[in-house]
């Protein structure tokens, strides 16, 4: 055996036994004659000291040693001098005496140092990635991951569900991004995609009779990346037979409570409160509110369309709307401040911020001339607002108006301190709208997918066709502490059905067979009622470890680019791999 311990176990227990200790070199101090070195690996650090006393040539040695050398070092144990103790770390009460010294490896200077608070540009540390999770706490970042992994295996496994994994390389399944495509080699001219996700797959398994499926799931989505999105990232892959969204969100309830218990220790409050998507846009102006603290919007159209002041009659003439928000205790911000707020709000599409202040129980403000006495207490009733507030008001286009004040409502909520930061607030958004108007590709299309049932009150509207923006949708969406962390839905079991909703969103019969025949043809021989949800499991673990970026929790994630500067994917290919192909690259 190279090793008889690992760096992060020896104790005061161990003082006066022997060792042997395999890992990096860390930091190194010499003091006078004594050499001191960190050796760690992936359980921790051990204190080794050469001394010249007990040998020369060993002393010599140990002085060539670099950082990042890989070393073994055999010696004893001893306690260390009184007051140079480390109570921080478990081994912090001994350090190894060296007797022997073997090098396994030189190493290079490295780009960065290999400590948790060395500062070091995304850049660097993607490009080398290797000595980035060398950093302690990238690996405990990576082994919580693997302990969350576990603690949801463990949970599906005991009730019932099975892990089946479904292909990498199949058919585009739509889910609103575009598709990673490979192409065949012995089907010129055709491609395979990587899944957006497995969900026909897992609803297929449900015709299969399989009752219970879940999979740690790689979903690939080529789409505009953000801190929270990766081109490929992991899920928590859920689908259940004959169930309502009541047996979904007892497991998903049960699975959250366990993980965040098994991962961090935090024990979570079920059932999880729920709120209908129409009214989180009311009331937040977003279907993912973070509630963990108020500061709620309120809507005055009808209090100020018939008002003096032409931009909110105007707005509330075209159909807009005039939405509020009281910022409690802000009446004293200066002029500079509110300049930056509404700086703020037209970097969100607004085209202004108007402000009122109340003080000596009235609203005051540079426009409040054109408001009756009435309509101003009107306002202030309707915000609740009182001596020492600020409110403000964004009127615009409804969706401009409602995104610009969920923004506002954030940045007051983080400067005003009104989020625990240490609370997990969960929240089940549900009645989605079924469609939404695409205005990229100007027709309807599915807002969750489009295997996702109506809402049964619904039904009949969307059998007419009409008002295809009021039907609402058995869906329902994760969201914690303002971050959707999942979505799912009790899906269409019924192949008339599922053939109305394709006709709905524009996709012709033949379209349909094309695209997904397979599972109309499935749906023909006795399809049980399903439905499912998946969770992200990357977001998920940035909720545990608490950093902003998804890229701080997967191994090797790809920049904003969807481009991995370690491995330089992607990268051309040469021509015999595309002449074998049939692919020729446009210039
Ligand atoms: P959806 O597309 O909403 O639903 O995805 C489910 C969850 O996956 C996570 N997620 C992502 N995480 C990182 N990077 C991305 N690019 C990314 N995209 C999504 C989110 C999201 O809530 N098949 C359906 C689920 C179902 O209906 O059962 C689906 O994939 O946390």
């Amino acid at each position: 055996m190279l090793r008889t311990h690992t760096c992060g176990e020896l104790n005061g227990e161990d003082i006066g036994g022997a060792t042997s200790l395999c890992g990096w070199v860390g930091a190194r101090r010499d003091h006078g004659n004594l050499i001191f070195i960190d050796i760690r690996d992936a359980y921790g650090i051990t204190q080794v000291v050469f001394n010249p006393k007990s040998s020369q040539d060993l002393h010599k040695k140990a002085e060539e040693l670099r950082s990042e050398f890989v070393i073994r070092v055999i010696g004893h144990v001893g306690r260390r001098p009184q007051g140079t103790e480390n109570p921080k770390i478990p081994t912090g009460q001994i350090e190894v005496a060296a007797e022997g010294l073997e090098i396994l490896n030189m190493a290079m200077t490295t780009p960065f140092e290999i400590a948790d608070d060395a500062l070091v540009t995304e850049e660097s540390r993607l490009k080398y990635r290797y000595l980035d999770l060398r950093r302690g706490v990238m690996q405990k970042n990576l082994r919580l991951r693997h302990k969350a992994c576990k603690s949801a295996r463990d949970y599906f496994d005991q009730r019932n569900f099975i892990e089946v994994e479904t292909p990498i390389l199949t058919k585009s399944t739509p889910e609103g991004a575009r598709d990673y495509l490979v192409p065949s080699r012995v089907n010129p001219g055709m491609f395979y995609a990587l899944p957006q996700s497995p969900q026909l797959f897992k609803q297929i398994l449900m015709v299969s009779s399989l009752d219970r499926y879940f999979q740690i799931a790689k979903c690939f989505r080529d789409e505009d990346l953000r801190s929270d999105r990766q081109p490929e990232f992991t899920q928590f892959d859920i689908e259940m037979s004959f169930v309502t969204e009541e047996d979904i969100y007892e497991i998903s309830e049960g699975l959250m409570k366990k993980l965040f218990k098994d991962a961090i220790g935090v024990d979570l409050e079920t059932p999880f409160p729920r709120l209908k998507y129409a009214e989180a846009m009311t009331r937040y102006g977003c279907d993912k509110p973070d509630i963990r603290f108020g500061l709620e919007l309120v809507e005055i159209t009808d209090l100020v369309k018939n008002s003096q002041f032409k931009i909110f009659r105007d707005v509330a003439e075209k159909a807009g709307k005039v939405i509020a928000i009281n910022a409690k205790g802000c009446a004293s911000y200066s002029r500079s401040s509110v300049d930056e707020l509404i700086e703020f709000v037209k970097e969100h599409g607004a085209k202004g911020l108007a402000n009122f202040k109340c003080e000596a129980g009235k609203l005051t403000s540079q426009i409040d001339k054109f408001f009756s006495e009435e309509e101003l207490d009107a306002i202030r009733s309707a915000l609740g607002s009182s001596d020492g507030d600020m409110l403000f008001i964004v009127a615009d286009k409804k969706k401009i108006a409602y995104d610009a004040m969920s923004n506002l409502r954030k940045l007051l909520g983080k400067r005003l301190n009104l989020i625990d930061e240490r609370s997990f607030k969960f929240l089940w958004v549900t009645d989605f709208p079924l469609f939404q108007y695409s205005e990229e590709d100007k027709r309807w299309v599915s807002e969750h997918h489009p295997f996702t049932s109506v809402h049964p009150d619904d039904l009949e509207l969307l059998k007419k066709g009409d008002s295809l923006d009021k039907i609402r949708s058995r869906s329902y969406d994760l969201v914690v502490n303002g971050s959707e962390i999942g979505s799912g839905s009790i899906r269409i079991h019924d192949r008339n059905m599922q053939e109305l909703i394709f006709k709905t969103i524009g996709i012709s019969e033949d379209e349909a067979k094309v695209r997904f025949g397979f599972l109309l043809d499935a749906f023909k021989y006795g399809a049980p009622p399903h439905g499912g949800v998946a969770f992200g499991l990357d977001r998920l673990m940035t909720l545990f470890v608490g950093c902003d970026s998804i890229r701080d929790v997967i191994a090797f994630p790809k920049t904003q680019k969807a481009f991995c500067p370690m491995t330089s994917a992607p990268s051309v290919v040469d021509d015999k791999q595309l002449n074998e192909l049939s692919i020729k690259i446009k210039k």
